[in-house]
């Protein structure tokens, strides 16, 4: 199922040149999620290799539209990693640096039992890491177990990659 979600991206992800600076080639993902088939084709392989989850992380805002659809197929429920200021208290947070500044994700304090669970952290893309490393150690600091972390697309001569393994832990899978 890997070779049809590769296929769905090709076909239907959108390369924008020079954006967000020049040189930089921006690939949208927007209408692989919006095509039908592009959408199961993306599931069906992020959930394929999210199997045994216990419970499935989507970071705000594009992991939202994959992290829900994922834990559906998997059988199981889904927690929004939100950015800062999103959620009512009590919260735990991080807060990670990006290129410019720093940005900050949350997830609840109270009412989602997340010690020993195994948690995936899905997004839609590993550029630098930053992200979804942020997510990880959030919910490592709540006592999950983050083996997995999932996303449709890494970038291309980025340490996205290596900064998981690195920051999350040998033992945890990248997968794309
Ligand atoms: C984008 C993308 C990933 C992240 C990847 O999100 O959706 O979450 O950047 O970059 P990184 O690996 O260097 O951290 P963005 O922060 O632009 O926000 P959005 O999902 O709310 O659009
Ligand atoms: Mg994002």
């Amino acid at each position: 199922c890997r070779e049809r979600a590769a296929a769905a991206v090709e076909r239907h992800a959108r390369l924008i040149p020079d954006f967000p600076s020049p040189g930089i080639a921006f690939k949208d993902l927007t209408p692989v999620l919006a095509d039908a088939d592009g959408l199961d084709a993306v599931i069906d392989a992020l959930a394929h290799v999210c199997d045994g989850a216990d419970l499935v992380a989507g970071v705000d805002a594009r992991g939202f539209l994959i992290a829900g659809a994922v834990a559906r197929q998997l059988g199981v429920g889904v927690v929004a990693v939100r950015k800062g200021g999103k959620l009512p208290p009590p919260v735990v947070g991080v807060d990670y640096a990006l290129e410019y500044g720093t940005a900050r994700l949350e997830i609840p304090a109270d009412g989602i039992d997340l010690a020993g669970r195994r948690v995936v952290v899905i997004d839609d893309v590993l550029a630098t890491g930053g992200t979804v490393v942020a997510a990880a150690r959030l919910l490592v600091q709540a006592e999950a177990i983050v083996d997995t972390v999932a996303v449709i697309m890494e970038l291309d001569g980025l340490p996205g990659r290596e900064r998981v393994i690195a920051d999350v832990g040998p033992g945890v899978r990248v997968h794309t």
